[in-house]
């Protein structure tokens, strides 16, 4: 019997060391340890042996039995680094290799001019206001003091949705808005400025398109003068454009404004020579600006001989055009990467 063991031994040893796979480790474990293995096969015979070898060859068995354990636990160790090592050499990453490139797409021209006007009316102390794109005949137009006849108004030129509801032409509906806010929560003084979409029923072409962006300005308080808003838009222009910039007020009609003024800047190209950007003209025309007229006080509850203010209002595309070049609005909205990565 003892020879037995030790043959068995030897066997399980040799058979184990050769073992592979984690598959083989196991069908020699039930081989040899199973309740119907061999180890067990050989021990259960022991009851035929003499008083003297039992406990001599039950302590070898134990023996063999422990040994042969500890050798499959180690094996199988083994077998599962092997597994681990492999795995993991082919999962090496090499960090030096180029990676996938990722396209990151940078801010559109229009958002770039709106947050640039923006910070700098900021910069004087103007908060940011917003309004609705749907908007009410009323905002839109007869409390900016619009004639019911003016040419605006046309069917042909603003998109109505129903008879007292349209998309907004302009910015401007946002004054009446906030004014009356004002009105009610006592904020008055107010200076807002805000961008916004507007939309108004032109075919497309190099210079138009039925949706397009513009930034409001609105200063009400108690003595508010020409002089503060020639400042403040002086201040803007040389903020835009550089500080060489000078500024011309040519007289010109808003219902919303008395009086009502285009600005124009010297060319920030040609200084004012005269050059394909202004046409020859050394001048270019920006935004359109005035006094707060009376009516658009009152209409909003604000007393004009208490109050007065200064509005402007300038094309967001037009401004971004001409700082950059460019010489077709449509651009703008094809979404073409190769256009927009330019700027
Ligand atoms: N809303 C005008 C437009 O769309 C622009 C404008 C002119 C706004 C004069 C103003 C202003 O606030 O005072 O053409």
């Amino acid at each position: 019997m003892q020879e037995k063991l030790k043959q068995l031994k030897k066997e399980a040893e040799e058979k184990i060391a050769s073992a592979v796979n984690l598959d083989e480790i196991e069908k020699l474990r039930v081989e040899y340890l199973g309740k119907k293995g061999d180890l067990t096969k050989i021990l259960k015979d022991m009851g035929r042996l003499s008083n003297e070898e039992r406990p001599i060859i039950g302590k070898l068995g134990n023996e063999v039995r422990e040994m042969i354990t500890t050798a499959i636990n180690e094996k199988k160790e083994a077998v599962r680094q092997v597994i681990l090592d492999k795995k993991l050499e082919a999962e090496t990453i090499d960090v030096t290799m180029p990676g996938t490139e990722y396209k990151i797409g940078k801010k559109h021209i229009i958002s770039r001019m709106i947050d640039e006007v923006t910070e700098i009316f900021m910069g004087m102390g103007f908060s940011i206001a917003e309004g609705p794109e749907i908007e009410t005949v009323r905002n839109n137009f007869d409390a900016l003091n619009a004639p019911k006849d003016h040419p605006s108004r046309d069917m042909s030129d603003t998109f109505y949705i129903t008879e007292d509801i349209l998309l907004r032409t302009q910015t401007s509906p946002v004054q009446i808005r906030t004014m009356e806010a004002a009105v009610k929560t006592g904020d008055l003084p107010l200076k807002i400025i805000v961008p916004g979409r507007c939309f108004r029923s032109d075919s497309p072409d190099a210079t138009h398109s039925p949706m397009f962006h513009q930034i409001e300005v609105l200063v009400v308080g108690k003595d508010i003068t020409f002089a503060e808003f020639k400042g403040t838009m002086e201040t803007f222009v040389r903020k835009l454009f550089g500080p060489e910039t000078k500024t011309k007020f040519r007289p010109h009609n808003f219902p919303f404004t008395e009086p009502s003024a285009e600005i124009d800047v010297s060319c920030f190209k040609c200084g004012g020579k005269g050059c394909s950007v202004c046409k020859g003209e050394g001048w270019i025309e920006i935004l359109g600006a005035g006094m707060v007229h009376p009516n658009v006080l009152r209409n909003c509850g604000i007393d004009p001989d208490e109050y007065s203010g200064f509005a402007a209002g300038m094309g967001v595309e037009r401004l971004g055009m001409l700082k950059y070049g460019i010489d077709d609005i449509r651009l703008m909205f094809e979404n073409d990467a190769r256009f927009l990565d330019q700027f």
